[in-house]
């Protein structure tokens, strides 16, 4: 049946307010307006950063669909939209890119001011949200949603990928690869032979270690305060696994001592002021790079040890691994089809969108690294 230009009626997962559980209702997706695209979804993975949505510290319009990491099919597209069409297997993309705001126009930029990040608002470019349920608006998380069997987005928060590309686990090229995977290879260009500290060892993390590694990192010390981490972040690359509360010192004395002069690369991939502080204070003093991918809790602020500045080393922010989303990605995900990178680790278990609650669980628990919910 064609579904062209009318109102369709499917399941979602909607979140009624901060800290309440997810739960699956039918939902109406209007159909997309100028310039949006309306996609069925095939593959959504669950990210920190719906769980900072979740619970308030990204503060957003509730009640909204959670999920940004989304791959899924093209159903149809509003008025003016030339980048896809229906049938087009396509990623979501939390950080757009528009093409004509200054981030987007200058070569070193990836911030698109359309971004619906800083501050989250969870409506379209227009101001108005394309799901309801029960007659009551239902807003969008950073412009997409993606736990729903379809979902609206404006064209800029959509790039067209490769068809060949496997729907079950490729939806980890919109959010989770380029973030950390990225930041390793694209943004600090890791070096042969360094030392790098990944503070996190969920997705975002075991991305960050799988581009170290690539980069021919030679020393990976992973921090993280849940333990079955471990295991697989060694089989990933990790050489040495450390876990802040069961340490006599701060962590960062630990690296200090670990490496003697501090890490060259430290990253931090957990969204918490005081593991910033640590990631800032485990490199090396004179050229030491900490690269922030985390998302900190809104209104928040970092104390840094002012004088400890000049001696030369850099902190630096990060998302999408500096990639222009649009026009990087799809290259990513060819690049896995030529089996030059291997993200098949990173998907570690693989549920049915109807066993959501389960899927939370495992990622609450920390048993998966990505879990990847299937339409
Ligand atoms: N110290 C060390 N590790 C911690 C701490 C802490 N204080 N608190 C949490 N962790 C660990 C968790 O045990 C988990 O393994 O951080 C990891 C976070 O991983 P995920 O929850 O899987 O989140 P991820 O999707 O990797 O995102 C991490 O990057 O893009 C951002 O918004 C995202 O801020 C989030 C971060
Ligand atoms: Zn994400």
């Amino acid at each position: 049946m064609d579904t062209t230009g009318k109102t369709i009626t499917c399941r979602a997962a909607i979140a009624w307010k901060e800290k309440s559980p997810l739960t699956i209702e039918e939902v109406q997706v209007e159909p997309p307006k100028a310039g949006e695209v309306r996609i069925k979804m095939g593959s959504s993975g669950i990210c920190g950063s719906d769980d900072h949505v979740l619970t308030g510290d990204l503060s957003m319009k509730f009640p909204l669909i959670p999920g940004h990491e989304g791959a899924g099919i093209v159903e149809s597209v509003g008025d003016g939209v030339s980048s896809v069409k229906p049938g087009d297997k396509v990623l979501t993309l939390i950080i757009p890119q528009c093409r004509e705001c200054d981030a987007c126009l200058h070569s070193q930029g990836n911030f698109c001011d359309k971004q619906d990040v800083l501050p989250c608002s969870g409506v379209m470019l227009d101001g108005t949200s394309r799901f309801s349920c029960r007659g009551q608006k239902v807003y969008h998380s950073f412009r997409t949603s993606t736990f729903t069997e379809y979902t609206v987005v404006p064209e800029i928060s959509v790039v067209k990928i490769d068809a060949a590309a496997p729907m079950d686990k490729v939806c980890l090229f919109s959010c989770c690869v380029p973030t950390g995977y990225g930041a390793a290879v694209n943004s600090a260009k890791v070096t042969p032979g360094s030392t790098c500290v990944v503070f996190g060892l969920g997705g975002i993390g075991s991305a960050i270690v799988m581009g170290c590694k690539a980069s021919g990192a030679s020393r990976i010390i992973g921090v993280d305060i849940n333990e079955q981490k471990f295991p697989r972040a060694r089989a990933l690359g990790v050489t040495d696994c450390l876990n802040p509360n069961k340490l006599k010192k701060p962590v960062h004395e630990v690296v200090m001592e670990m490496t003697g002069v501090g890490a060259e690369f430290a990253f931090e991939a957990i969204g918490k002021i005081e593991t910033m502080v640590s990631a800032w204070n485990s490199c090396n003093i004179s050229y030491g790079v900490c690269l922030i991918l985390g998302v900190a809790p809104e209104d928040t602020q970092l104390p840094l040890e002012a004088t400890k500045i000049i001696s030369g080393k850099t902190m630096k922010g990060v998302c999408l691994g500096d990639y222009k989303p649009r026009d990087c990605i799809p290259q990513l995900v060819t690049d896995y089809l030529q089996d030059k990178i291997n993200i098949d680790p990173l998907v570690t278990h693989q549920l049915p969108f109807n066993q959501l609650q389960k899927a939370l669980e495992l990622y609450h628990t920390g048993k998966a690294v990505r879990c990847v919910l299937l339409f």
